[in-house]
C-alpha cells in the first residue's frame, strides 16, 4: 500500500506501509497509521488481488480467492471509510475486470478462462461490493468506482513469460495506471457507482 500524502508542502512524499487484505490486523494497523499520521483519506484503490488459477483443490481456490478479492476489499474499505469520509473529495477505486461482467448476454460470449472460476465469480461479487457501497455512502460524497484496466503485462496469470504477457496479447500497465489517475482526478465523477472500463468506458455488467 501506498501513500502519498495530499499536503502541497508534502506533495512528493510516498511512504509505504504494509496491509495484507486479508490480516484483519495489518488492515486495522494501516488505517491507523493513515489516520494518525495524515487525519484524513482522499483516494483509496482497492487494488490487491489473487488469480486463483492454480494450486489447491478448488474449495482452496474458491476461498482464498474469495478471501482476497471480495472479503479483503470489503475490509479495507470499511476500515478506510471514516478516514476517506473526512476528505473533501474522497474516491474509491475497486479494481474489477472484464472476467467479472455477469450478465448472462456479455458472459457467455467471453472466452471461458481455464481454471478462472474462482477469479470469475470473485470479481462479479466485487462489482456489486461497488453498487453496495455506492448506495450505502455516495450521498454522503463518496464517490466509488469498479475499474476494468484491460488485459495488462503482470504476474496475475502466472509467472511464465507466456503468462505474464497473456500469450502476447497483454500491455505494459502505464495506460492503466493512466486511466486511473483520470479517475482519481475527477473526469469520471458523474459515472460514480458504475463499471468503468479503460477499453470501453461505462459498461454494463
Ligand atoms: N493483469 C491484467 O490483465 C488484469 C486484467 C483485469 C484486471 N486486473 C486486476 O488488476 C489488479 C492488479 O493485478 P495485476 O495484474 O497487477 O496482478 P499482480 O501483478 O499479480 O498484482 C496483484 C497484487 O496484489 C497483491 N496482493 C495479492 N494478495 C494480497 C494480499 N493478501 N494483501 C495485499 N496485497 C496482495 C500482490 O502483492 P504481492 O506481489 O506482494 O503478492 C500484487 O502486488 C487486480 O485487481 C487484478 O484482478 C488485471
Amino acid at each position: 500500500m501506498l501513500i502519498r500524502a495530499t499536503n502541497p508542502s508534502l506533495s512528493t512524499s510516498i511512504t509505504p506501509l504494509h496491509l495484507d487484505v486479508t490480516d484483519e490486523a495489518s488492515i486495522a494497523a494501516a488505517a491507523s497509521f493513515v489516520g494518525e499520521h495524515f487525519g484524513c483519506l482522499d483516494v483509496l484503490i482497492n487494488n490487491a488481488a489473487v488469480g486463483g488459477l492454480t494450486g489447491g483443490s478448488l474449495k482452496e481456490r474458491m476461498e482464498s480467492t474469495l478471501a482476497t478479492n471480495v472479503t479483503g476489499p470489503a475490509l479495507v474499505s470499511s476500515a478506510f471509510r471514516p478516514l476517506l469520509l473526512k476528505s473533501p473529495s474522497p474516491r474509491s477505486l475497486f479494481i474489477s475486470s472484464g472476467a467479472g461482467i455477469a450478465s448472462r448476454a456479455s458472459a457467455m460470449k467471453a472466452h471461458r478462462l481455464p481454471g478462472g472460476e474462482p477469479y470469475c465469480v470473485s470479481k462479479a461479487a466485487l462489482n456489486m461490493l461497488v453498487v453496495q457501497e455506492h448506495l450505502a455512502y455516495g450521498d454522503q460524497g463518496l464517490k466509488v468506482f469498479a475499474v476494468s484496466p484491460g488485459f495488462v503485462i503482470s504476474n496475475l496469470r502466472g509467472e511464465d513469460e507466456d503468462a505474464r504477457n497473456g500469450w502476447g496479447k497483454a500491455e505494459p500497465g502505464e495506460a492503466s495506471g493512466l486511466f486511473n489517475l483520470e479517475i482519481v482526478r475527477g473526469t469520471w465523477d458523474e459515472h460514480a457507482g458504475k463499471f468503468i472500463s479503460k477499453d470501453r468506458g461505462v459498461q454494463e455488467w
